[in-house]
């Protein structure tokens, strides 16, 4: 029988509660538009997966979880300005099951809101003052920009490789993760070996999260998935699912596959052969 994510959270049950109010706290704003879009974004907010990985990984390296306060809440913050201007990328109308903030308030008001999550994220940082964490932190925030860039240059690729797509989502989604584990070793001024080994456990949990997200994109409903599905294909993304298709079906079948990636549409195949069911 699996754990839970609420069992696995149980050691920083206190710290989890007090990390909403964080949240809330530091988008407080004398501008009301700002105030109002990052406060919807905020109660809008997911799993918090990337500060549940901060408070957990200091927890384990003997840090109390409330010394990690302050970087599990910027490090959420640099993932909610990611998915802010995902969202626009992606012409996304949808996130957690609400309306995008780019559907509610325009793609300008969106993008300047995640700059501000961002520069937020930065304050926090600099304040809380572990050159360690702020390096780390900065490095994988290069990374994720580097991944969704080099994603958007092969968008519409139907050659894509295995190797480039892992390369993608190592990249955009694993490395924070990665830097979520890794900032409670280095709080804990931790040698290298166990750096690494928390640096891996989160990159590893990130390629799984984002295979999982590529997948559920195909075959999951809007409504249990929280975002509109087919987005990738309408996009011009090829992910895994497609890529094992292209790779397992007969030339024939291929060349009518790139023809409907082209055309961003898989409909034809749903009362035909139903490639990626049978792949
Ligand atoms: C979601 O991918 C997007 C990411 C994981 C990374 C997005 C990164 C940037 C826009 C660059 C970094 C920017 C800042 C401000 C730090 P997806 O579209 O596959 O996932 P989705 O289905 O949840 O939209
Ligand atoms: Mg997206």
């Amino acid at each position: 029988m699996g754990v839970s994510l609420n069992q696995l959270c149980s050691p920083i049950d206190a710290a989890l509660a007090e990390l909403e109010t964080a949240l809330l706290g530091y988008v407080k704003n004398d501008i009301p538009l700002i105030e109002e879009v990052a406060s919807y974004v905020v109660r809008n907010g997911g799993k918090r997966l990337r500060p549940i990985l901060t408070l957990l990984s200091a927890q384990v390296c003997g840090v109390r979880p409330f010394g990690a306060m302050s970087y599990a809440c910027a490090i959420e913050y640099i993932h909610t300005a990611s998915l802010l201007h995902d969202d626009v990328i992606d012409n996304a109308a949808l996130r957690r099951g609400k309306p995008s903030a780019n559907a509610r308030w325009g793609n300008a008001v969106s993008v300047l809101v995640g700059d501000f999550f961002y520069c937020r994220a930065s304050e926090i940082l600099v304040k809380a003052g572990n050159l360690e964490v702020l390096a780390l932190v900065s490095s994988a925030i290069t990374r994720t920009t580097e991944g969704e860039v080099f994603e958007i240059s092969k968008s519409h690729d139907f050659s894509l490789s295995e190797a480039d797509y892992l390369k993608i989502i190592y990249a955009k989604t694993a490395v924070l993760m990665g830097a979520s584990t890794e900032t409670g070793a280095a709080m804990a001024g931790l040698p290298e070996k166990e750096r690494q080994a928390l640096r891996c456990y989160g990159e590893n949990l990130g390629m799984a999260f984002q295979l999982a997200d590529d997948i559920l994109d195909y075959v999951s409903d809007d409504h249990q998935f929280g975002k509109e599905n087919g987005i990738d294909l309408k996009e011009g993304r090829l992910t895994l699912p497609l890529i094992y298709t292209r790779d397992a079906v007969s030339e024939d079948e291929r060349s009518e596959l790139k023809t409907l990636f082209h055309a961003k549409t898989l409909a034809p195949l749903a009362s035909s052969h139903k490639l990626l069911a049978d792949v």
